[in-house]
């Protein structure tokens, strides 16, 4: 079997919502304390809706390719699903990665919840900080 199914490889290869959005409403800047790459998120907010939303990364091709699949699966949604978006949903939709790049994933999921939190920010709306605890990468399986 391939290290990476079709789908990494086609995100990896062709990303989507690549670039920068100079109106973004949130913007959500990580690292990743395993390997020290960094990923960035933009988002545009309407009425609750994420409306469009892009990255940069400066990763490796399973961060790209996560984060890719992620701009995907929130744009178009509201926040609060957003927010709910776990790195094992993203995996999932990429049909898997191997297990030493799960913690890639990881970047994509809190650079979604960190857009998050910094349009929450800006715009003065209360939240649970629990809401946006550090993922425990304890818990990975790399
Ligand atoms: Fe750093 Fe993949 S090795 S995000």
């Amino acid at each position: 079997m391939a290290l990476y199914s079709d789908k990494v490889m086609d995100h990896f290869q062709n990303p989507r919502n690549v670039g920068k959005l100079d109106d973004a409403d949130g913007i959500g800047e990580v690292g990743n304390a395993k390997c020290g790459d960094i990923m960035r998120m933009y988002i545009k907010v309407k009425d609750g809706v994420i409306t469009d939303c892009k990255f940069n990364t400066f990763g490796c091709g399973s961060a790209i390719a996560t984060s890719s699949m992620a701009t995907e699966l929130i744009k178009g949604k509201p926040l609060s699903e957003a927010l709910e978006l776990s790195n094992q949903a993203v995996v999932e939709a990429l049909d898997g990665l191997p297990p030493q790049k799960i913690h890639c994933s990881v970047l994509a999921e809190e650079a979604v919840r960190a857009a998050v939190k910094d349009y929450y920010d800006k715009n003065g709306i209360a939240y649970d900080p629990e809401q946006f605890k550090i993922h425990d990468c304890e818990h990975c399986h790399d």
